[in-house]
């Protein structure tokens, strides 16, 4: 009934309604509003409020086709109730989590008439120095596939359909440059980066974002490969893409297209439905089909592919929004409640000497130092939507709050700037210090420094902190380092002399809360590293996933896989995160050794609390395939699970992977799980001891369309 709908409209349409619908115009210049009544919008973005969507509504209705817009939005981490970054949310290891942050992201969002999010953003990187490995979910397929769907889901539960982004490779940029071109083996692509995006669009999102950067000399605008070949006629996409922001007059950029008429014929006929900001469709399409150049059977699947996507979504039936509406009572007691489960479940504990933390009793007082405990506007990250810094409850507020109830003093002294450029504050920091019975320190990276156009050469803590943190270790009071930012900070040194490490990434509205609920072991920390952290920014790109060498590292043979001046190792492997809890693995069985198509690898295993504290623990399965036709990783996460354990509690978790997930891909996109042994390893993090192995009785090959 839908396309019979689609297609009734679409023949009614003049060839400029039609490109009308393949412009995306954001709110300012050069929106003309007019352009709405006259049908040269299909889609509008950055309306982020009631009044503007029912002004555009009105015009919609003054249009000759009446055909509603999507009001798009970045809306990443929430909207006026900002939730943790989602790194950060990834860390929290649970699908649950990921899509209670979407929903309420959603929920706030679509009240006041937003419809359309670019987000997931499903861009796997294993590559820190990338600004934007904030806005994705680290360097896990697996991890992120899971994630991405519940992302997709929450959003379109919480009201807004989902544009994925940016497809495809956009977060293997070489150095790690915001923009710069990425080489990526096909094999690879479908192996590691596309499966995030296949997730999406299984989970229903309705849209995906073409990404800036050129993949192996292709830009992903112009990319027919990606575009037509992978996601639409593999994976039989349906809905639309758009361009990012002028993506399309970028491949001017490129190189591969001379002038605006020639990247828009190239982006279309790539599979590019949606122009978004560079108002090139609408200036030359027309002319490019009356030309002869551009098919207007072209056109007219790209219209389909919106006009279906706006049907499914309901918007030719949605009654006009009321422009009084307005986010003045967000966030709500329930969304911060919300705001306040998900960020405590993705602070990672990464390390915690002589069981510093949690803060004991019997302290009396501490003092909390650091630019980034008070600094509001921070803790939400980049991309915060309608956030307002006034509603955030900052580190030293949670603190303080909670140290009240426990009698404990509390006095702050910011030591540095924001940038920690000038440590002219120091002394009264230091002097803080001396007077406290236990110093909590919050330092990392500024916002500013992370997100979009925030590449770094350099990841360690900028400006002077580490000067203001080796100075605040010299008084010899214990310290807990809580972690601000989007991404691992290179810690030297400082691990030796900092017992306690919280990496709260920007932990959102109610991030101090959350901070407290964890110091004060309200909350025992349950998040696990969702990428690598290393000690040094040139060992970069690093991940757990990696092809074995030629050489494996040996300690006394310089002639193996090592660095001269710093340790193969990362710092905290992919997984990694402690409890105030311990967890012991124990009687792992595997159900049958003999696995053939169809089958599932079973693995149980009994993980017994051993502490004296209620705690949640993430198993996490990997699989290793240590003999095929082509070199596998050395671990690949296939499953996991979160449980929660009381003191002394044992539970057996079972985690069961298809057996057509256990194999990898060839360059056409195929699939192949191939006869042998596979090495199953079951623990808490990604050192996880190997438990058995299975044997795969006959190798199995699938075609790329076949789901998997
Ligand atoms: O969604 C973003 C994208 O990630 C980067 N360019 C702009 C888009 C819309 O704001």
């Amino acid at each position: 009934a839908v396309e019979r709908r689609v297609n009734e409209l679409l023949g009614q349409m003049t060839l400029e309604e039609k490109v009308g619908q393949l412009n995306l115009v954001s709110h300012g210049p050069p929106l003309r509003w007019e352009d709405i009544s006259e049908g040269k919008a299909g889609a509008v973005l950055n309306f982020n409020n009631a009044e503007d969507v029912a002004r555009a509504q009105a015009l919609v209705q003054q249009s000759r086709l009446k055909i509603p817009l999507l009001y798009g939005l970045d809306v990443l981490h929430g909207f006026r109730t900002q939730f943790p970054l989602p790194l950060g949310e990834a860390a929290a290891f649970n699908r649950r989590i990921s899509f209670l942050a979407s929903e309420w992201a959603a929920k706030e969002a679509s009240y006041v008439g937003v419809n359309w999010t670019f987000a997931p953003m499903a861009d796997l990187s294993r590559d820190s120095r990338w600004g934007r490995i904030v806005e994705g979910f680290g360097e896990d397929p697996y991890l992120g596939s899971v994630l991405t769907a519940a992302r997709v889901e929450g959003f379109r539960k919480g009201g807004l359909a989902a544009a994925t982004k940016h497809f495809a490779g956009y977060g293997a940029p070489q150095g790690g440059r915001d923009y710069d071109t990425t080489y990526i083996p096909r094999a690879e692509m479908y192996d590691t980066y596309l499966p995030s995006f296949r997730a999406a669009a299984e989970a229903g999102s309705a849209s995906f974002m073409a990404a800036f950067n050129a993949l192996n000399g292709e830009p992903s605008t112009a990319n027919a490969w990606l575009l037509t070949d992978v996601l639409r006629k593999q994976w039989g996409f349906d809905g639309f893409v758009t361009s990012d922001w002028v993506g399309i007059g970028e491949l001017v950029n490129h190189g591969v297209a001379a002038d605006g008429a020639e990247a828009a014929r190239k982006a279309i006929l790539a599979g590019v439905d949606m122009d978004m900001m560079g108002q090139l469709y609408i200036r030359h399409l027309p002319d490019e089909v009356r030309a002869g150049r551009v098919p207007e059977s072209v056109i007219d699947e790209s219209v389909r592919r919106i006009l279906r996507t706006k049907m499914r979504l309901g918007l030719f039936e949605q009654p006009a929004i009321d422009p009084k509406r307005t986010d003045a009572n967000f966030p709500s007691k329930e969304a911060r409640q919300a705001a306040r489960e998900v960020a405590r479940e993705t602070l990672v504990l990464l390390q915690n000497k002589d069981d510093l933390l949690p803060v004991k009793s019997g302290t009396r007082s501490i003092a909390v130092i650091g630019p980034l405990a008070d600094a509001p506007q921070d803790q939400m990250g980049p991309h915060a939507a309608r956030g307002h810094k006034e509603d955030s409850v900052t580190m030293l507020q949670g603190i303080r709050q909670r140290a009240q109830s426990a009698g404990i003093t509390v006095n702050h002294a910011p030591a540095c700037d924001l940038m920690c450029r000038s440590t002219e504050q120091l002394s009264a920091a230091i002097e803080a210090a001396k007077k406290a019975d236990l110093v909590i320190a919050v330092f990392g990276e500024p916002q500013e420094l992370s997100g979009e156009a925030a590449s770094r050469a350099y990841l360690d803590l900028s400006g002077k902190q580490k000067e203001v943190l080796e100075a605040l270790a010299d008084t010899g009071k214990p310290i807990a380092l809580v972690v601000i930012g989007g991404r691992p900070q290179v810690l030297n040194s400082l691990v030796e002399r900092i017992p306690s490490i919280l990496m709260a990434w920007y932990p959102g509205t109610e991030g101090g809360n959350a901070v407290a609920d964890v110091l004060f072991g309200d909350f025992n920390p349950s998040g696990k590293l969702p990428l690598t952290w290393p000690r040094a920014t040139g060992q970069l790109p690093m991940y757990y996933n990696r092809l074995p060498s030629s050489r494996p590292t040996l300690p006394n043979n310089r002639f193996t896989l090592q660095y001269i001046d710093e340790a193969i190792t990362p710092l905290y492997p992919f997984g990694w995160g402690l409890s105030y809890t311990q967890f012991a693995y124990s009687d792992a069985t595997i159900g049958q050794k003999q696995l053939d198509a169809g089958q599932m690898l079973d693995v149980s295993v009994n993980v017994t609390n051993k502490g004296s504290r209620a705690g949640q623990e993430v198993v996490q399965l990997y699989t290793r395939d240590p003999v095929a036709s082509r070199s596998r990783p050395l671990r690949q996460l296939k499953a996991f699970e979160k449980i929660s354990l009381n003191p002394g509690e044992t539970k057996r978790v079972s985690l069961r992977v298809p057996v057509e997930s256990l194999g990898f891909h060839l360059d056409d996109g195929s699939y192949v799980v191939e006869a042998g042994a596979i090495q199953v390893f079951v623990g808490g993090s990604s050192l996880a001891g190997q438990v058995g192995e299975v044997e795969i009785v006959k190798t199995i090959s699938l075609p790329p369309d076949e789901r998997r």
